[in-house]
């Protein structure tokens, strides 16, 4: 099974590396090229410990690949920016720009999961919308997930290994 990662940062970096380490071939993308060389070097820029170790480990074997471009894969996850303005509303343009960034690559089967922290009805209002550019029937062809990260800084991987979800899906 493949996944495809849009977004390396604090949480989509550990997550890609963590999948990889667990049995998926995983694709991370970002769209800052110093990050992709700098895993290509395998150095770090997100803290958490064991990160560097896990990482180094499945790029040596091959379960983790980077770039700036996504791939075709079974699942793709989105974790780009939300930042918030000053009128305390969500900035969506990173989730928009990744979300069309996939469209492309989307194929019968997939299923896209945003995990980056949106407001209610994003998915439906936001990502769906473009997720139909693909021209595939959601919820019949293609799926959708919201699964939003909730993770403390300085213990992520244990976090994510044992973290509870809810996983509304269509
Ligand atoms: N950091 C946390 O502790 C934390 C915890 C829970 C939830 N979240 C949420 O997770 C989401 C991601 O946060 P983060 O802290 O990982 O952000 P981050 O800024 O650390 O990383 C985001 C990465 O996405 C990349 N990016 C932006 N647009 C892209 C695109 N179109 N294609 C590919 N890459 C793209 C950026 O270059 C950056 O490397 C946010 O919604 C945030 O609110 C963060």
């Amino acid at each position: 099974m493949k996944l495809c990662v849009i977004g390396l940062g604090y949480i989509g970096l550990p997550s890609a590396v963590f999948f990889a380490s667990h049995g998926l071939h995983v694709h991370g993308v970002d769209i800052d090229l110093e990050r992709i060389e700098k895993i290509k070097k395998k150095e770090i820029y997100v803290e958490e410990t064991g990160l560097k170790e896990m990482m180094t480990a499945v790029l040596d074997n091959g379960s983790l690949t980077v770039s700036d471009k996504p791939v075709e894969a079974d699942f793709f996850l989105l974790a780009v920016p939300t930042p918030v303005s000053p009128l305390k509303s969500a900035n969506l343009d990173y989730v928009i720009r990744a979300a069309e960034m996939i469209v492309p690559y989307i194929r019968k089967g997939n299923l896209v999961i945003l995990e980056s922290t949106v407001p209610p009805l994003t998915v439906n209002n936001v990502l769906i919308p473009i997720l139909k550019q693909a021209r595939y029937i959601i919820g019949e062809e293609i799926f959708v997930s919201y699964s939003a990260e909730r993770v403390l800084p300085g213990s992520l991987l244990e976090e994510l290994t044992c973290n509870d979800r809810v996983l509304p899906t269509r």
